[in-house]
């Protein structure tokens, strides 16, 4: 019987409609493939609903993605928007759909692949064989926790604020999804803090080292966040699965993708407890190179294989979506972004043509 399944697209902005229409149409071949059938809908978000609607989230995108089994953006933001107010940020978009889907878990695997161990600026030595996944709490901590402002003091000085703040439940949902992660990995689980300095961080910890005998199998450890950004130049490979909190996932999560040398080949997955998941790949939306089919579209197209994976439990789509993007690169096909001598340099859409005759090979 054929599964259905209605997706939310949201192109965004710069080269996020490049790579999207690439994601797109490798999925309606999957799907042909192993008989799902993908209902698409469209909807704005971050700069280009700023300008149509004046607004980066608008309350019809966020409806539309509650009412879909999976959303798949792309990328938002560029210099256009940078000086708008607060409030109409394009980045105030993305925390407004985070928030009103309740996707606390954010999955960022930073994996290196054989054949681009070259791209990276660290040694291959170092990086060869590099297989993180970063979770990072999403929809709590520094970004949410009030009071946060710009505040006159009683001189008349400005004071800005933000508050760092964590409840128990908080830390054990996000904790549990780091165990289980772990579980289905190499069972290896370091959980990021500042518990020296910081009481938000000690009650972290606490919650984490309480829920341990839980999960006997993963061998747990702790380590303050200056030092896993230390470790993760200095011997990324003693890593598997780290969880963290929003703003240290964050710091780490980009500092992870680089060990890769091509954050254009790295996706990312935000879930909650229920509803629809949001995949994304990591980079952002290179509004210079936008509209020149110039754009690597593989970590949109691995953001397409987390969602069949996570959100529609479809793992045969997954490994062949996955499998897809590796026949590619075996090939030697590479956009600028990962380019090296003696190669083929590939355009955005010529890199989705070599995806689909890759499918229909296998
Ligand atoms: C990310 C980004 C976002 C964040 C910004 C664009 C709001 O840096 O997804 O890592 O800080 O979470
Ligand atoms: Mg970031």
């Amino acid at each position: 019987m054929t599964q259905h399944y209605r997706i939310t697209l949201l192109p965004g902005d710069g080269i996020g409609p490049e790579i999207m229409a690439v994601a797109v149409e490798v999925l309606k071949v999957i799907g042909e493939q192993l008989d799902l059938s993908f209902e698409f809908q469209e909807a704005l978000m971050g700069g280009a609903a700023i300008d149509a609607k004046g607004e980066p989230l608008p309350a019809e995108t966020l409806d539309l993605c509650k009412n879909s089994d999976a959303v798949l953006l792309a990328a938002i933001g560029g210099y256009k928007w940078d000086a708008l107010p607060r409030h109409l940020r394009p980045e105030t978009g993305l925390l407004g759909l985070r928030a009103g889907l309740g996707l606390f878990a954010n999955l960022r695997p930073a994996k290196i692949l054989p054949q681009l161990v070259d791209a990276s600026s660290l040694k291959r030595e170092i990086v060869e064989g590099v297989d993180i996944l970063v979770v990072r709490e999403l929809t709590g901590g520094i970004y949410f926790g009030q009071p946060k402002g710009i505040f006159a003091t009683e001189t008349g000085e400005k004071r800005g604020v933000n508050t760092m703040a964590y409840t128990e439940s908080e830390i054990n949902r996000i904790g549990r999804v780091g165990f289980e992660t772990a579980q289905k990995r190499s069972k290896k689980l370091c959980s990021v803090d500042k518990a020296n300095v910081l009481e938000v961080s000690q009650l972290w910890r606490d919650r984490i080292t309480a829920l341990a005998p839980e999960y006997p199998d993963v061998e747990l450890s702790h380590m303050y966040v200056d030092n896993a950004a230390m470790q993760l130049l200095r011997y990324p490979k003693q890593f598997d699965t780290m969880v963290t909190s929003n703003l240290f996932g964050d710091i780490l999560s980009d500092a992870a993708a680089m060990l890769t040398g091509s954050i254009g080949m790295l996706p990312s997955a935000s879930l909650g407890a229920s509803g629809p998941g949001v995949f994304e790949p990591v980079h952002g939306s290179a509004p210079d190179i936008a509209g020149q089919d110039k754009a690597n579209p593989l970590a949109q197209v691995l953001s397409a294989a987390m969602l069949l994976r996570y959100s529609l439990h479809q793992p045969t789509a997954a490994d062949r979506l996955e499998q897809a993007v590796n026949t590619v690169l075996d090939q030697g096909n590479r956009t600028g972004d990962i380019m090296s001598e003696g190669m083929t340099l590939l355009g955005c859409r010529a890199m989705g043509e070599a995806l689909i005759q890759a499918l229909h090979s296998v």
